[in-house]
């Protein structure tokens, strides 16, 4: 006997209709159920599965700490997953699904380059696959949504957390995170497979004093939208189902609290459909704050904000209920916050499908193809920002390589920070895929002893030195006063450069570190981030040749903490003193920058070297004046100089002369990977129109404004082929 289905569990029904009935009946003590995310091993799982039966539990978030980029976590048990879903479905008034939420960063079981590491390969398609990947591996696991992307633009690496977004650059930013929203949610994200997304931390994160992860920051409005603002609009475009509020304070505000940013600028003018979840105890931590008395008054200032759904702390069914009675919360309010979620539930198919078949998880996981796009991705994160004498690519045969420094063996470091459910032992280190690639060679490796590490490097031909940072000191609240390398890798360095055995350095790292003493003391220097399961072998593709580095810094890498911070997109101020670029006037009147340090960064912004030799020549433009609501096509012919193949990120950036405010001294604007072989050549086209040209003004307005333009077309933010135009 078929049981009548009531509109809101019936599949054909649009959407909005299912919300409206399923709203309809729901009780006050439900509606506050659905904004609650419990831990799914909160105080034990029995109590869990009681408030689930009361429909008290909108969702559980597979974690059991606060820190959850660095200390392990709760297997997602999926026996429990099935029977808390269960209770919910068939034991609860209404049978509203549970959804499931975990830190699926980068990478479930196959781990993928850290983020800023996936950045650095300018290469949206790969990133979407392998995002995609990882919502395969997640949702087989019960996983039903992941707390990424992380789009904050960092601009201080002393911030443990610049290890989780894609950079300094905005532009970069929005194209990576949708792509990153594409491949978890796909067109559809209730198909099987995959998870909805969630842009974090909304908004400003990266802004925090010093760099120390969860301080104040504070930013003018019209760097908040055309900077911070900009990786979110993408993401919303995108069709993001969920944004995570950030904890910090933000201009006076604590982000959770904030009605301007969550409720204004976030669903008003971005037109944001899905729904806010606090960061973990983002609300209670207003108290802190000191914007809020206490917990119900934190619960009524959050969701009044545009809070919809709070992660761990229950303050919102603990105290809103009171707070509806006296008027101090909007019933609208509520029940719009309570119809996203619903909304989000029936996008995800959560009703037609709430169960998780346990038979389908650990085929899942560590798939060739999750491997092999593991492995690419890897191989196309490396930057190659030294090659002296072309020491690299290193032959297979007939030397002596000696494979030294703290992370050479390493497994576990090569995944990075932010790795719930990768396993060490997957990883192949940087020494065994050397060996495993060129199995004719003579490797030795050494104790960390130092005597022995120079022995071993005095016995070789070549030694290839793997430095860098533990995960340890990278991620959240990991933050680093002193960037430079840790002492004991300066110690080391110094000791293998004085045996004159050719050094190529390794840098394995969560953020980029000023490298002055490595590009000193060796001939080749390839910097890998952390990048994950297949890092190893990627390192091994590259350094042998099998793979032509083509990585690019999606970060700037400064000359001394003394720098920061220090981006390529800055502002060029009243006596354009900044001295990023070599070929502006880095003084005036003799003023400089600093006394004690020179203005160019170590390297800058979009730089990294290949084994070949490309070459810009010939810009044109296809038009030297447009109207504000037209496009311009710009085109440069890029030239394979070198005697082997290559892929080159080509990058064309624009410069906004006059502007009713000051505009950055350049924005990338467009950037394409071009793959060549040797002596061949390929025109690139970029075309620019109101979205590359528009920009946040004092109006409010995200426009176009008439005036001059720069546009330079080349290999980094250096790029000197350069032309203009007109808006009229
Ligand atoms: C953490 C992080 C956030 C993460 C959440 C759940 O503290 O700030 O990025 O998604 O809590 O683990």
């Amino acid at each position: 006997m078929t049981t009548s289905r009531l509109p809101y569990q019936d599949p054909r029904l649009p959407t909005a209709e299912r919300v409206r009935d399923l709203l309809e009946r729901m009780t006050l003590s439900e509606k506050l159920g659905q904004l609650n995310q419990v831990r799914a091993d909160q105080a034990g799982v029995a109590l869990v599965r009681t408030q689930a039966k009361a429909g008290l539990v909108g969702s559980r978030i597979l974690a059991s700490t606060a820190f959850a980029g660095n200390e392990a976590q709760l297997v997602a048990e999926l026996e429990e997953n099935n029977t808390v879903q269960r209770i919910a479905c068939d034991e609860s008034r209404l049978g509203i699904p549970i959804l499931n939420g975990r830190d699926v960063i980068h990478g479930y079981r196959t781990i993928f380059p850290i983020p800023l590491g996936q950045a650095a390969s300018f290469d949206p398609e790969l990133v979407e696959q392998a995002a995609k990947h990882a919502a395969a591996e997640a949702s087989a696991h019960g996983v039903h949504w992941t707390f990424a992307p992380m789009l904050d633009i960092a601009r201080d690496p002393r911030w443990g957390r610049i290890i989780e977004g894609c950079g300094e650059d905005a532009y970069l930013t929005s194209a990576l995170g949708a792509a990153m929203v594409r491949g978890f949610q796909g067109v559809d994200p209730s198909e099987p497979g995959r998870v909805l997304a969630c842009a974090k931390h909304f908004l400003a994160y990266g802004t925090s004093e010093g760099g120390r992860d969860y301080a104040s920051g504070e930013c003018s409005d019209h760097t908040l939208r055309n900077v911070y603002l900009e990786p979110f609009r993408a993401a919303v475009r995108a069709g993001c189902a969920t944004v995570m509020s950030a904890f910090h304070n933000i201009n006076g505000e604590p982000v959770s609290g904030s009605h301007y940013l969550l409720t204004r600028v976030l669903k008003d003018e971005l037109g944001f459909q899905g729904f806010v979840i606090s960061d973990w105890a983002a609300v209670t931590e207003m108290i802190v704050h000191g914007a809020a008395e206490n917990d119900a008054d934190a619960a009524v200032k959050a969701l009044t904000a545009g809070v919809d759904m709070e992660m761990v702390t229950g303050t919102f069914v603990a105290h809103l209920e009171a707070a509806l009675a006296n008027g101090q919360i909007d019933a609208a309010r509520l029940d719009d916050a309570v119809a996203r979620v619903l909304r989000a539930k029936f996008q995800k198919g959560l009703f037609e499908r709430p169960y998780l078949d346990t038979t389908r998880a650990t085929s899942s996981l560590l798939s060739p193809a999750a491997r092999a796009t593991a492995r690419t991705l890897a191989t196309r994160s490396l930057v190659l920002l030294k090659n002296q004498d072309s020491l690299l690519p290193l032959a297979k045969e007939g030397r002596r390589i000696a494979v030294l420094g703290p992370l050479a063996s390493a497994q576990g470091e090569l995944m990075g920070s932010w790795v719930f459910d990768g396993v060490a032992s997957d990883v192949t280190s940087i020494v065994d895929a050397l060996g495993e690639s060129a199995p004719k060679l003579k490797f030795s490796t050494a104790p960390l002893m130092l005597d022995a590490q120079v022995q071993a490097a005095q016995r070789a031909d070549v030694a290839i030195v793997v430095l860098g940072e533990s995960p340890l000191r990278t991620g959240e609240a990991n933050n680093i006063a002193d960037l430079s390398l840790p002492r004991d890798q300066e110690v080391l360095l110094e000791a293998l450069y004085r045996t004159g055995t050719p050094i190529v350095a390794v840098i394995a790292a969560g953020r980029p570190l000023p490298i002055g003493s490595v590009l000193e003391r060796a001939q080749a220097v390839l910097y890998a981030w952390h990048p994950g399961t297949e890092g190893g072998r990627a390192i091994a593709d590259v350094l042998f040749g099998d793979a032509c580095p083509s990585g690019k810094l999606p970060v700037t890498l400064a000359r001394s903490l003394g720098q920061v911070p220090i981006f390529y997109n800055h502002k060029n101020g009243g006596r354009a003193v900044n001295g990023y670029y070599p070929f502006f006037a880095p003084t005036h009147h003799g003023i400089r920058p600093y006394l004690d340090e020179l203005a160019t960064p170590l390297f800058p912004f979009g730089f990294g070297l290949s084994y070949t030799r490309f070459g810009y020549s010939d810009i044109s433009i296809d038009r030297s004046e447009i109207a504000r609501d037209e496009r311009v096509k710009v085109s440069a012919l890029l030239t394979n100089h070198g005697e082997r193949s290559g892929a080159e990120v080509v990058q064309c950036y624009v410069r906004d002369y006059v502007g009713s405010v000051t505009r950055p001294v350049r924005e990338l604007k467009g950037f394409r990977r071009v793959e060549l072989g040797p002596a061949e050549s390929a025109r690139v086209e970029f075309e620019l129109g109101p979205d590359e040209l528009a920009f946040w003004n004092n109006s409010g307005k995200r426009e176009v404004e008439p005036g001059r333009f720069g546009v330079w077309i080349g290999g980094s933010a250096y790029a000197e082929l350069g032309t203009e135009f007109q808006v009229r």
